[in-house]
């Protein structure tokens, strides 16, 4: 029998990882029989975009960091390919756990399954069905390798099945992302918010005592803001949208870069009612969009967030891998010349059907480190 613990890597690399990481890396502290190695891959690397997530989620300090940095697909998933097969060499992992959709959740699997080593892809089955989405080639490439499925939907479980994947494999138990918003939602509810504009000046105008609230606006898909129509077109509806009420706009860098590349900054920042600040800490975000009265987004995880807190969400995309939020959630999914009109059906409107799937309550780490057990008994009686 083997003395030693079964050891995992787990794979932290871009800002949506964090918080899916926070709650395992907890669950898996000093466990007597898991030994939990934290692998950072540098896919995101700013302080805003990844240090403050590490310190105010309490995530452990990561034992290996691959410093890849940013650059095109196949330069960035070559790197993590390199560098984590050294680790996987050195650390002679049992598991690697991949989570998300991210260029780091498919490098990652795809070094551990060449090395024969058990991949955990939790997160799995999720499908946008548009391929021209990186994150859907991540999700395929990755659920194609994977041995072990955990899915946060009974959807995404129906895919995996229908895909051929054996039903024993494939383990609904919840939403990670979940468990760290309810672990965090007291903490975030009593911060003070001092917003810091694009240029580090600090926003005080009174933003946050209008009658109809405010609104919260992410983006940074490549299919909206990549492209020069497509991001003036955006660029036209935020600014009307801002006549309805303030629009607090977090811009992450992508975003940012290409404003700035096709001419629109300007105009964006000089239009009123719009508040452009950097990437926010991920207290001062789940502050804002849990008091917010409207939240319009192209993200995956602000969904199942906006879900659970029952705040109204407008996705600008075509497709949404995530379809749980719509038919139960409160997200609905619309095209970006439509912002400013489903933004006033939306105002208007009751939030009496908004419901939370099952298991999104903040308890699924305690159910994966339990699944995480009994493969490792069911793998060590098989040796
Ligand atoms: C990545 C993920 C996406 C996820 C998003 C969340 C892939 C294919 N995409 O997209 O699924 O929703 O993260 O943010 O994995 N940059 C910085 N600082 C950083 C990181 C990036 O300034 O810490 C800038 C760089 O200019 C970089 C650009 O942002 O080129 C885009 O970053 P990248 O990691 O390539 O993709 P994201 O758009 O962040």
């Amino acid at each position: 029998m083997k003395q030693t613990k079964y050891k995992i890597i787990l794979i932290a690399g871009a800002r949506p990882n964090f918080m899916k990481i926070a709650p395992l890396m907890h669950a898996l502290k000093d466990h007597p029989v898991l030994d939990a190695i934290l692998v950072h891959t540098g896919q995101h690397y700013d302080e805003k975009m990844s240090h403050s997530f590490f310190e105010q989620l309490n995530i452990p300090k990561p034992h290996i960091n691959l410093e890849v940095g940013s650059g095109s697909h196949a330069v960035q998933t070559a790197r993590i390919m390199e560098r984590f097969e050294q680790v996987c060499f050195t650390e002679k992992p049992d598991m690697v756990l991949v989570v998300g959709d991210v260029n780091s959740t498919a490098a990652c699997s795809l070094v551990a399954s060449k090395l024969h080593i058990k991949v955990t892809h939790y997160e799995a089955g999720l499908r946008s069905r548009d391929r021209e989405m990186p994150e859907e080639i991540n999700r395929l490439v990755t659920d194609a390798i994977t041995d072990l499925y955990i899915t946060t939907s009974q959807d995404a479980s129906e895919n995996l099945v229908q895909e051929g994947i054996p039903v024993s494999k494939v383990h609904m138990l919840g939403n990670l992302m979940i468990d760290s918003l309810v672990a965090q939602l007291e903490k975030a509810a009593a911060i003070q918010l001092k917003l810091v504009d694009i240029e580090g000046e600090s926003i005080d105008r009174n933003w946050q005592d209008t009658e109809q609230g405010y609104a919260v606006m992410t983006f940074h898909r490549p299919s909206n803001v990549d492209d020069q129509a497509a991001l003036g077109a955006l660029v036209e509806q935020w600014i009307k949208t801002a006549e309805l009420l303030p629009v607090i706009f977090p811009i992450h860098p992508r975003t940012q870069n290409m404003l700035e590349q096709f001419g629109l900054l300007d105009e964006l920042r000089s239009a009123p009612n719009i508040y452009l600040t950097g990437p926010l800490a991920y207290l001062e975000f789940l502050k804002l969009v849990s008091e917010s009265a409207l939240v319009i987004t192209d993200s995956g995880g602000i969904q199942e967030e906006t879900t659970y807190l029952k705040i109204p969400c407008l996705t600008v995309r075509p497709t949404t891998e995530r379809p749980v939020t719509i038919w139960e959630g409160s997200n609905q999914l619309i095209k970006a010349e439509e912002i400013y009109t489903k933004a006033v059906e939306c105002l208007g409107s009751s939030k009496a059907s908004f419901r939370i799937p099952k298991y999104w309550e903040g308890q699924s780490a305690g159910r994966i480190v339990g699944l995480l057990e009994s493969f490792a008994d069911s793998s060590e009686s098989n040796d």
